[in-house]
């Protein structure tokens, strides 16, 4: 019996090491398999570029993309792609543009090339006319189809130096949201184009052509615009964010210089690299945590100033009202040198936080370590401060503006309330577009002159430490004050 028992062991351990041996085999041989397709792939994917570039007529507009317009490679994969629902739901997108892998931010993203179901063309198509805007962060050019002879944008996407392969999140971003908006106030994505280096390290985005944006007229024009103008730009804003809200889009970083508008008076929306999709709760915040280091800072509402990672629409509000009080002057209305002066002032001009004003407000992660001056010292209104500053704003217009500007971001207007207020229906009415002024288009000509003023964060960047703010003496001597926010803030 035992030497059964004993056989019994002997042959199952021969069994085992036999099984072993044969799944080692066969691992090997599937290995030798995969990297035989894999390079067949490539074989082919690189004899496929060889003869497209061979029958192009156009030397050098060749494009090597995976997929060709009448022959699809045999293994064509589609990348699910996030917001289907929505994107079905819109009409009046051009055609698609290709397909964009989602990924959590913050990681790099990669342009599924193989499965485009209508590859990128080539930048070859477009002849550059001039540079619009070339700064520290983009490149937006003018440029013409060849074909057709249409003038449009081009704007560069910033990849990562250090992954050619690889698109930053906020790069895909802005294509896959402006590729799901078709709005009259949303600039209008009309393709993206690839250059012609493998890999591929130039995106572009074909953009309408806008002769303006506002940061430049406002910096140029000898008049403020007419109360009329003011108020057909802002409903046009209104307008546009109102679409972009419904289809639960942030833009995270509205500013006048990423407003454009065209010589039919017509307002646009542009510039998506901050922008991104927002799952709700129920208080019209998001449910997930966000980055607290968006909006470039002179329009950065205070719950972002002091850290939270839970905030909704209303930050696009606050910038809106940034917005309207710089339509009226033309100068941003709180020019902070940093994020403690920026919330400075705005603190002088809607008075400082208390927990009726904005219940809640000392949850927040900065907010613990705020001075401020015992709520029973006096402080004037938002509504009157503004009543102040903007003597010829009418009253109705006070009342938007304050309340565009409450601390509270559940006390800002939502884009749809705004458009309801009584400010559009008072008169003066709003300009007929078509009425409205033109303007030399500089973008038409030559690069657009600016003015030294911040930039959107960079991604990755950490949210200013504000350290322990001391705004007791907020309301202190303001008459030595200097212009601007004036108190000085003491760090503690
Ligand atoms: N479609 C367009 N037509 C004309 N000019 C544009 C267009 N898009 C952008 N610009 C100009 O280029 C500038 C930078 O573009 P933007 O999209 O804001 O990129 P960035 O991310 O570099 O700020 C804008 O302020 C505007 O002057
Ligand atoms: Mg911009």
């Amino acid at each position: 019996m035992a030497s059964t028992a004993k056989s019994r062991w002997a042959d199952a351990e021969e069994d085992a090491a036999f099984e072993e041996k044969r799944r080692r085999d066969k691992e090997k041989k599937e290995e030798k398999r995969r990297l035989k397709v894999i390079e067949k792939a490539k074989k082919e994917k690189e004899a496929e570029a060889a003869r497209r570039a061979a029958s192009t007529s156009n030397a050098g507009n060749n494009n090597t993309d995976d997929v060709d317009g009448d022959r699809p490679l045999k293994r064509r994969k589609y990348t699910p792609e996030p917001h289907d629902s929505r994107r079905a739901a819109q009409n009046g997108t051009p055609k698609e543009r290709g397909e964009i892998t989602a990924a959590p931010e913050g990681s790099l993203l990669r342009l599924t090339g193989g499965s485009l179901p209508d590859p990128c063309r080539s930048v070859e198509r477009y002849e550059k006319l001039n540079d619009i805007e070339e700064g520290a962060y983009g490149w937006v050019a003018r440029a013409k189809d060849k074909a057709t002879g249409e003038v449009v944008a081009l704007k560069r996407l910033k990849l990562d130096a250090n992954d050619r392969s690889g698109v930053p999140v906020t790069g895909l971003r802005e294509i896959q949201l402006l590729k799901d908006c078709a709005h009259r106030n949303v600039v209008e994505l009309r393709e993206v184009v690839v250059g012609d280096r493998r890999p591929i390290d130039n995106i572009l985005l074909v953009l309408e052509f806008v002769e303006h944006d506002l940061k430049s007229i406002l910096e140029d024009m000898p008049q403020p615009f007419l109360a009329s103008e003011v108020k057909t730009l802002l409903r046009q804003l209104a307008s546009g964010v109102a679409y972009l809200h419904g289809r639960w889009i942030l833009h995270r970083d509205l500013k006048t210089s990423n407003l454009l508008l065209n010589n039919r008076g017509q307002l646009k929306i542009a510039d998506f690299g901050m922008a991104r999709y927002i799952e709700e709760d129920t208080s019209g915040g998001s449910t997930s945590h966000l980055t607290a280091l968006v909006v470039t800072l002179w329009y950065r509402a205070p719950e972002l100033l002091l850290g939270a990672r839970r905030y909704g629409r209303a930050v696009d509000m606050w910038s809106v009202g940034c917005i309207f009080g710089e339509l009226l002057t033309r100068e941003p209305l709180l020019q902070g040198k940093n994020e403690a002066d920026e919330l400075a002032r705005i603190f002088d001009l809607c008075g400082v936080p208390t927990d009726a004003t904005w219940p809640g407000f000392r949850r927040l992660p900065n907010a613990r370590a705020l001075r401020l001056p015992p709520s029973s010292q006096h402080q004037q209104s938002t509504t009157a401060a503004i009543r102040g500053k903007f003597p010829l704003l009418t009253t109705a217009g006070c009342s938007l503006l304050a309340s565009l500007l409450s601390l509270d971001p559940e006390k800002r207007p939502t884009a749809d309330e705004m458009l309801d207020h009584e400010y559009f229906r008072q008169d003066p009415r709003a300009k007929q577009e078509a009425m409205f002024p033109t303007f030399p288009s500089k973008a038409g000509q030559e690069r657009r002159r600016r003015r030294d003023t911040p930039n959107a964060p960079q991604r990755g960047g950490a949210v200013a430490d504000l350290g322990n703010m001391d705004f007791t003496g907020i309301f202190g001597g303001r008459d030595k004050e200097e212009r601007g926010a004036g108190f000085s803030l003491r760090m503690v």
